[in-house]
């Protein structure tokens, strides 16, 4: 790692699993917000997801969310197109322009989900084999979705695995030779059911947190399996979390994600090495996102501190790790020769 004046020099990370609510949700996150968020969070690149209100998922809805995306986002942003059974003969043209497709095999916050095997098989089928399908599946979904994958020799790329015997699927299914990938949120790994407990509402999101042993086992296959960590940054505002019958699932992320893989650095449970390629290189090579010329971060890799409770740039305003103690400060953010952050201050952003 290359160090200068005691600060680590690392590349600009890249989220590639985030939900920033345009359109239909902007009380939660928006792009400005959401971006801001994302560099003061180290994160220069990041992929949207579709399950918006309503959802990304023709070209024509695709094409006007991404030049919304990019005329108001501070960083990189790339938006996923949403897999729907109403519109499946579209599929390969909506591929023309679109990184990749998220597919819903369960049920989650938004109304994007996909039933029935035929479709499932269709929609694999339709979405070109060499491009990424990102399947959310729990469970029995995780053995269809590597079902799909053989059946069709195609990539798929697993959402935030979190049970053990997911993850032991797809290590074996790696074995096998099978285009698969996967990654994991820094809240399953670390947060478990207790935390769950505590947090209420505020530790409910899908997958729901797991067992030690779920925990204990992601961390095991950190250096191998896992391909690369993402923040499912899952915005919701406290009244829609705190004060409702049916709080919606989901946690915000994009702020503590690198803080909390650089305090696990700073333990000795991963490499810095390991950091980028799960951050940085790896999230990049799997959806193809392009380089960011002059780009990079400053980390004080020493510097110790409680993670805050406000004055974040996540519009939701509240975190689930308001108050872990951390290790590993972003001192700076270089995107394209500009300083875009400078110590914790998320240059151009007017609140
Ligand atoms: C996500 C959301 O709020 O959009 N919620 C969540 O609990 N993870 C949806 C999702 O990623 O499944
Ligand atoms: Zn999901
Ligand atoms: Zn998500
Ligand atoms: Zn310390």
């Amino acid at each position: 790692m290359k160090i200068n004046n005691g600060l680590m020099v690392l590349p600009g990370m890249a989220d590639v699993h985030v939900h920033l609510r345009v359109p239909g949700g902007e009380h939660k996150e928006d792009y400005r917000t959401g971006s801001a968020a994302a560099l003061a969070g180290g994160i220069t690149s990041l992929m949207a997801m579709p399950n918006t209100t309503p959802p990304i998922i023709t070209l024509e809805d695709w094409q006007t969310a991404q030049k919304k995306a990019n005329e108001e986002s501070l960083c990189d942003v790339a938006l996923f197109a949403g897999a729907s059974v109403t519109f499946l003969e579209s599929l390969p043209e909506l591929s023309r322009y679109a990184p990749a497709l998220k597919l819903y095999m369960d049920l989650t916050y938004g109304e994007l989900r996909v039933d029935g095997l035929d479709n499932l098989a269709r929609i694999a089928q339709l979405w070109p084999r060499e491009k990424v399908l990102a399947l959310h599946a729990e469970g029995d979904s995780v053995k269809t979705g590597l079902d799909l994958a053989k059946k069709y020799h195609r990539r798929v790329h697993f959402c935030h695995i979190s049970r053990k015997e997911e993850i032991e699927w797809i290590a074996a299914a790696k074995n096998q030779g099978l285009l698969v990938t996967c990654e994991v949120t820094p809240h399953h790994l670390f947060l478990n059911e207790s935390d769950a407990k505590r947090l209420g509402p505020l530790g409910d999101m899908r997958p729901r947190l797991a067992k030690q042993s779920d925990l204990d086992a992601l961390w095991a296959h950190i250096n191998t399996t896992i391909d690369c960590v993402a923040s499912d940054h899952a915005p919701h505002t406290l009244a829609e979390k705190q004060n409702s019958e049916n709080p919606p699932p989901g946690v915000p992320g994009l702020e503590s994600t690198l803080p909390l893989l650089l305090t696990a650095a700073a333990e000795g449970r991963l490499s810095y090495e390991r950091l980028v390629a799960l951050l940085a290189v790896n999230p990049r090579r799997i959806y193809g996102l392009p380089e960011q010329p002059e780009t990079w971060i400053e980390v004080d890799p020493k510097a110790c501190y409680v993670f805050p409770e406000h004055s974040l740039y996540t519009k939701c305003g509240w975190s689930p790790f308001s108050g872990f103690p951390v290790q590993g400060r972003i001192r700076k953010v270089v995107l394209r020769g500009k300083d875009a952050v400078k110590d914790g201050v998320v240059h151009e952003f007017v609140r």
